[in-house]
C-alpha cells in the first residue's frame, strides 16, 4: 500500500479498548466517557482486520489502548496473532502497555511470540507517579517490567517530557534504564483531546531536555531506526538507545509510514488530522473481506501529508480525540 505522497505503509497501530486503570494528566481527563461495550470490535472482528491488513502488506501490528491488557480476553487475541508472526506474514507483533497488568501477563506474551514490548513511565517517584497518572502504583509497574525482562522481552521505556512535573528527572531515567538494559523514548505533548490542565503549562521542547542531558552524558546520534518517527542517539557508556520523539519541534511526519485503527473500528490514517474511515461497517457488511479491503485502501488513498499540532495557550486541541481513542 502506498499512500498519495509515496510512504509505503507497513505498520498499523490497532486499539483494543479506549478504558484504562490509570488516569494520565496528559492524556486523559479525570471523568472520561468510554465506548459502549456493543461499539468495540469484537476479537473475531479485530482478527478479521488484522489479518486482512496483512494480506494487504502490512508486516507490523501493535496493540495498544486505553490500555491492551485490561480487555478481558486479550491474551486469546495475541495468541491467534502471534501465529502471523510464527508463519512469518508478519514480522512484528507488539505492544504499548502501561504496565500495571504485567506481571500476569509476562510469560503468555512472550510464548505468543511478542518480543518488544513499550511501557510507559513518566516518572520513578513513586508518590508523583502516584500523581501524573492520577492513583497509579508505581511498584506494580516496575515489577511488570521485571517479569517482561525476566520472560525475555525486550522494554522500551516510553516518557512524556512534561514541564514542571518530570523535566528534572529525566537524566535519572536515563541512568535507570541504562542500568537495567531497557531503551527509553522521550515524547513531547501533543494536544489531543481536553484535559484539565492548560497543554502549554505541560509543553517542554526535548530541544531543551537534550540540552540539560548533555551536561550529564555523552550522547551520540545513531542510525537506528525502529519504523517510527523517533530519532535515536546511544548515551555512551551504558549503550541506552535514546529515542526523541518531537511532533511539537520538528517536522516527523515524512516518514510516516503508519496508520490506526479504533476499538470501534475508525482508521484515522493520521494522528492530527480528523479524516477517518469506518472499518466496522465493511467488517459487520459481510462474512467476506471484499468489503473491508476496499475501505482500508480507500483511506490509505487519503492519507494526508502531516499533522498540524500547535501548541498555545486557548487554543483547542487540535484534534478533538483523546490519545487513548486513537491509540497511543
Ligand atoms: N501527547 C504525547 N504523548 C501522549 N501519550 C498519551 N497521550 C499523549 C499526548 N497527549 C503517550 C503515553 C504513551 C504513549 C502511547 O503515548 O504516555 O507512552
Ligand atoms: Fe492510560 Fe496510557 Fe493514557 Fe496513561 S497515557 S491514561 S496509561 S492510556
Amino acid at each position: 500500500m502506498i499512500d498519495p505522497f509515496g510512504r509505503k505503509i507497513s505498520y498499523v497501530r490497532v486499539s483494543v479498548t479506549d478504558r484504562c486503570d490509570l488516569r494520565c494528566v496528559y492524556c486523559m481527563s479525570e471523568n472520561m466517557v468510554f465506548k459502549p461495550k456493543p461499539e468495540l470490535l469484537s476479537f473475531d472482528e479485530l482478527e478479521r482486520l488484522c489479518t486482512t491488513f496483512v494480506k494487504l502488506g502490512i508486516r507490523k501490528i501493535r496493540l495498544t489502548g486505553g490500555e491492551p491488557l485490561v480487555r478481558h480476553g486479550i491474551m486469546g487475541l495475541i495468541d491467534r496473532l502471534g501465529g502471523l508472526v510464527k508463519s512469518g506474514q508478519l514480522d512484528e507483533l507488539t505492544l504499548t502497555t502501561n504496565g500495571t497488568q504485567l506481571v500476569r501477563h509476562a510469560e503468555a506474551l512472550a510464548k505468543a511470540g511478542i518480543r518488544r514490548i513499550n511501557v510507559s513511565i513518566d516518572t520513578l517517584d513513586t508518590q508523583r507517579f502516584a500523581a501524573v497518572t492520577r492513583g497509579g502504583k508505581l511498584d506494580r509497574v516496575l515489577a511488570g517490567i521485571e517479569a517482561a525482562k525476566a520472560a525475555g522481552i525486550h522494554v522500551k521505556v516510553n516518557t512524556v517530557a512534561l514541564r514542571g512535573v518530570n523535566e528534572d528527572e529525566i537524566g535519572d531515567l536515563v541512568a535507570w534504564c541504562g542500568s537495567q538494559g531497557h531503551d527509553l523514548a522521550l515524547i513531547e505533548t501533543m494536544p489531543l483531546g481536553e484535559i484539565a490542565d492548560d497543554r502549554a503549562d505541560q509543553y517542554v521542547s526535548l530541544a531543551t531536555i537534550r540540552r540539560s542531558l548533555e551536561r550529564r552524558f555523552a550522547l551520540r546520534d545513531i542510525d537506528y531506526r525502529t519504523g517510527g518517527p523517533a530519532r535515536y542517539a546511544e548515551v555512551i557508556g551504558t549503550g541506552t538507545r535514546l529515542g526523541f520523539i518531537t511532533p511539537m519541534s520538528h517536522n516527523f511526519c515524512e516518514a510516516c509510514n503508519r496508520v490506526r485503527v479504533t476499538c470501534t473500528g475508525t482508521m484515522y490514517m493520521c494522528l492530527g488530522q480528523e479524516d477517518a474511515v469506518d472499518l466496522r461497517a465493511p467488517l459487520r457488511a459481510s462474512e467476506g473481506d471484499d468489503l473491508l479491503e476496499s475501505a482500508i485502501l480507500k483511506g490509505i488513498a487519503r492519507k494526508p501529508k502531516g499533522h498540524e499540532f500547535v501548541i498555545e495557550r486557548y487554543a483547542p486541541a487540535a484534534v478533538r480525540r483523546h490519545m487513548s481513542v486513537t491509540g497511543g
